[in-house]
């Protein structure tokens, strides 16, 4: 361990959340001794949690090398983690092409573990044909996890999906996501709730919290979900069901949680309400068909800046659309992302998991958390709840 070698990150808003961070701080000291000279490949958003993941992985002796994700960046963030001389890559404007530069120069660290998000490094790990010290690593998202599990061979070394954790699903998913998505709507709009009429798309766990903390605060909310199981789920709620069709024309906030391409395509485009207001809650800005919305839009007005927009599209037939943050993540981009309690567990989730992989035989290809390794950050983090 080096803590006292390291110069100490100057960030207000990491040091906020690195005293609401028990766990994450616990687990990464209990772990130094396997995590110390470990160069760490990481994409994940930079933020203040995030940086308190990077202090404390510094603090245990391992180097870093992080880029985020476009739109989502914190460039006070990344510039208070370059100060102590972290190697940060990307900045809030980045667009794609600029991102998948950020992903390979990440690479170039030579890295024992990768942590990511979105499957960016990963698939670009492979793409090299492998790393010559790369052990393994992690996956933090449900998107990125699919997008591994469906490349015509698995990875010949062990990506933990943090995911796939049911603590994850329920602590941060269905609690953490639906409070910062719904503040960040609430940031970007500064509309009121009761009584508006929104539609969640996808009833997964973003999808239900995001749809029960718009329900808790008076909105009337309905949900489109293609899976019988978890449309069940939403009526047990106490939510309306139905198809696009149905819902659209008679809805005002539209949030779209299911991580999959073109869910509003030119079908769904053509029954959307006047006047309309479209958030993204998936992990890739492509729910809504970008081109399909261009093809019928006459004019658009911007407001906001980049990264921090809103743009209202008049269509050509004379309805108006708004698009918030272009359906980048609305906890992200109008927000300060996940809760830090919510965030405490993720990273704990991940730091533990690379701990795992750099010390547990685990098999090669895409796995969950070791069942063992959930179960004991379930003890300690109801320890921490209880306490
Ligand atoms: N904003 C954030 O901070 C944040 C945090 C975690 C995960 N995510 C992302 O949010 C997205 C959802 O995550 P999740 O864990 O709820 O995923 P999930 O896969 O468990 O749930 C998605 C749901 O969408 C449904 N669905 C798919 N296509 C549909 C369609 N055309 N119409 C209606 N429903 C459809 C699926 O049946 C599924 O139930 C993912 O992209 C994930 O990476 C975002």
């Amino acid at each position: 361990m080096s803590a006292t070698a390291a110069p100490r990150l100057q960030h207000a808003g990491t040091d906020w959340a690195l005293r609401h961070m028990p766990l994450l701080t616990s687990t990464v000291r209990r772990h130094a001794a396997v995590l110390a000279g470990k160069r760490i490949a990481m994409c994940l958003h930079v933020e203040p949690k995030t940086a308190a993941l990077v202090a404390l992985l510094r603090e245990a002796g391992a180097e870093v090398t992080l880029t985020g994700s476009p739109g989502t960046t914190q460039d006070d963030t990344a510039d208070a983690l370059r100060a102590v001389g972290t190697t940060v890559f990307g900045r809030r404007d980045d667009g794609l092409s600029e991102h998948r530069r950020n992903i390979d120069r990440v690479l170039g660290c030579d890295p024992h573990l990768i942590l990511d998000n979105g499957g960016d490094l990963t698939v670009a790990a492979l793409a090299r044909g492998g790393l010559p010290h790369l052990i393994g690593g992690t996956e933090e998202t449900t998107t990125g996890g699919l997008r591994l599990r469906a490349l015509p061979a698995p990875p010949p070394f062990p990506v933990v999906v943090i995911n796939d954790s049911r603590l994850k699903l329920l602590v941060e998913n269905e609690h953490g996501v639906g409070q910062s998505v719904v503040q960040g709507f609430m940031n970007a709009t500064n509309l009121m709730l009761p009584g508006a009429r929104a539609t969640v798309v996808g009833y997964g766990p973003c999808g239900l919290g995001t749809a029960n903390t718009l329900a808790r605060l008076g909105a009337r909310v309905a949900v489109a979900e293609t899976d019988p199981y978890r449309a069940l789920e939403a009526v047990m709620h106490g939510h309306q069901v139905g198809d696009l069709a149905t819902l659209l024309p008679r809805t005002r906030l539209l949030f779209l949680a299911t991580g999959h391409p073109a869910v509003i395509g030119p079908d769904a485009l053509d029954v959307l309400a006047d006047g309309t207001i479209i958030a993204g809650v998936g992990h890739q800005p492509w729910e809504l068909d970008a081109d399909a919305l261009a093809a019928r839009t006459a004019s658009v007005t911007r407001y906001g800046s980049a990264g921090d927009e809103r743009a209202v599209h008049r269509l050509r037939d004379g309805r108006e659309i708004t698009v918030l943050t272009g359906t980048r993540m609305i906890n992200l981009t109008a927000a300060k992302g996940n809760p830090i309690q919510a965030m405490d567990l993720g990273l704990t989730l991940q730091a533990r998991s690379l701990a795992a992989v750099a010390t547990l035989p685990l098999t090669p290809g895409v796995q969950p958390i070791p069942a063992d390794v959930d179960r004991e950050i379930a003890t300690d983090l109801l320890g921490h709840l209880t306490a």
